[in-house]
This record gives C-alpha cells, sequence and structure tokens, in this order.
C-alpha cells in the first residue's frame, strides 16, 4: 500500500495559553496543500524505514514510531519532499500516513478514537492529518473538528532554508503575546465563517512573533512574497515556512519563479486521505 502524506498550512494559529502539562492551548484553522511526501507498507516481520534523505530514517523517525505504537512490522519506503521542521507538518503528516497504512495492511479495524489516540502519542499535528482537508484544530492539537472543504486556493510556500525548532518557538512565546482568550479566539475569527466554506479567514499566528525573534530569514521572506504580489503573507505554525495566497494557478507559478518558492493548491479531504495498492 501508498499514499501521499500531504502537508499542511495554518490559516490561523492562535495561542490562548500554557497547559499544565507544559503544552500550549491553541485553536487553528489548518488546510492540507498539495507539497507532499510518499510512503509505502509492504508487509514484513521485521521493522524497517528506506528513506531518500538518510539523516531522517533514524529510530526516532515518527513513522518506525507508529509501527512500534501498534506492535508491527514492515519495510516503509519515504520519499521526502516537504522540507523538515519547516512548519508544514511534513513528519507528522507521515506519521498519520503510517498509522493508516498499518491499519489496512493488517487490516486492524481500528476504530477512529483508537487512530486519534495513538496519533495523538506521536506528535500534536499528527491527530489533524487523520482527518485531513479543512479542519479546525484545538487544545494542544488532538481536538478535530473536520470542517467542508474551503474553495480551492493557490499559494506559494517559502522556506528559508533552516530547519527551527517547534519546542524552541514555543519557549520564545511571551505570555503577552497570547491571544485573550480560547472563547475570543474561537468566536473572534468566525468560526462561523469558516463552517461556510467560502472564503479564507484573515491570517493571524501568534508564533510569528517568537518566530521572528529566532529567525531573522522569516522576514525576508515575507518581504520576498509581498513584493511579488501574495495577497496575503503568513508564517506556517511555527516555521520558518512562510506562505502567500495568490490570485490563482498562473498567478501562484510566477509569483514561485520570482521568490524560489513552491506553488501548491489546497487539498480537499477525499484526495488527501486516497490510498492506492
Ligand atoms: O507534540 P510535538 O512533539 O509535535 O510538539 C513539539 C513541541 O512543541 C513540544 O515539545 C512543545 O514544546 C511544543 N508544543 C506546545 N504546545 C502545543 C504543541 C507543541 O507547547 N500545543
Amino acid at each position: 500500500m501508498r499514499g501521499l502524506a500531504y502537508a499542511k498550512i495554518n490559516l490561523t494559529l492562535e495561542v490562548t495559553g500554557k497547559r499544565p502539562d507544559g503544552y500550549h492551548e491553541l485553536i487553528s484553522l489548518m488546510q492540507t496543500v498539495s507539497l507532499a511526501d510518499e510512503l509505502s507498507l509492504q508487509p514484513t516481520e521485521a521493522l524497517t524505514l528506506e528513506c531518500d534523505v538518510p539523516e531522517l530514517a533514524g529510530d526516532d523517525n515518527l513513522v518506525l514510531k507508529a509501527a512500534r505504537l501498534l506492535g508491527r512490522g514492515g519495510r516503509f519506503v519515504l520519499r521526502k519532499h516537504i522540507p523538515a521542521a519547516g512548519g508544514l507538518g511534513g513528519g507528522s503528516s507521515d506519521a498519520a500516513l503510517a498509522l493508516r497504512l498499518l491499519d489496512v495492511t493488517y487490516e486492524l479495524r481500528l476504530k477512529p478514537e483508537q487512530l486519534l489516540e495513538a496519533a495523538a502519542k506521536l506528535g500534536s499535528d499528527v491527530p489533524f492529518f487523520l482527518h485531513a482537508g479543512t479542519a479546525l484544530v484545538a487544545g494542544r492539537g488532538e481536538r478535530v473538528t473536520p470542517l467542508p472543504d474551503l474553495p480551492p486556493h493557490w499559494l506559494v510556500l517559502l522556506n528559508p532554508g533552516l530547519p527551527l525548532s517547534t519546542a524552541r518557538v514555543f519557549q520564545e512565546l511571551r505570555p503577552e503575546e497570547y491571544s485573550p482568550s480560547p472563547a475570543a479566539a474561537g468566536e473572534g475569527r468566525g468560526e462561523g465563517t469558516w463552517r461556510s466554506g467560502n472564503d479564507v479567514p484573515s491570517p493571524v499566528n501568534t508564533l510569528e512573533a517568537p518566530a521572528l525573534r529566532l529567525e531573522p530569514a522569516i522576514g525576508g521572506c515575507r518581504a520576498r512574497l509581498r513584493a511579488a504580489g501574495a495577497s496575503q503573507v503568513l508564517l506556517s505554525g511555527s516555521g520558518p515556512t512562510v506562505f502567500g495566497l495568490a490570485a490563482g494557478e498562473s498567478d501562484a507559478r510566477r509569483i514561485a519563479e520570482q521568490t524560489g518558492g513552491i506553488a501548491a493548491r489546497f487539498v480537499a479531504r477525499e484526495q488527501a486521505l486516497a490510498l492506492s495498492s
């Protein structure tokens, strides 16, 4: 079995406070986009991972952790296209796809809540990728409300080429930068608007200021996308990848060429969850 592990962007990301467990409470509108890793699984007793980026094939790869969590072996082959530690959820998407491939290949018939529980153990962004498409994510990341797919949009992803640790960005975040309150974060940004699927909401990302302090190159990426004519420019997740919305495909391709970025489009749920043999 094989599938594509699509990247995500955070159209909005509001951190509302720190939790007793050390994680942060957040609310985020997440969207899968067309940049994707390729992952396949062949059933074997031994557990192995081959990856075209050898330094990502270590024991701590989330694909291997997913297999260990479900107590299964298999020969995984992973081709990376999503930059690692880029704020695009690449590793998390790989992990969610690994769980789904294991479930189907070994006919485990896991209930959705069992898959979600396993996903949440692997990382805060992993539960989102079990639903994919457009979804509202809350809590630490484990509360996922799938929304109707937003209309297709084109965008450009621009990565400064440096990894940025999510943990470091959260550490750098100051309490005075938190969004006012969970209720305000949900309602103020118009959860109703997102549900209507009419348009993308105005961009907001609480993690942008701390990420910029740690990685000033993000500012340059923002400026390049703006100068090239992207309509809305925002950091994705904890960065350092920045995305800019485009007016359509030709606009996205032009902006990508001008900035050295990658043109991509929103990927709807059904396409994002497709598997093939
Ligand atoms: O869950 P994950 O391992 O992907 O998170 C990486 C790091 O990001 C955590 O160790 C934590 O420091 C931070 N984080 C957070 N609050 C979240 C998600 C992640 O503080 N909701």
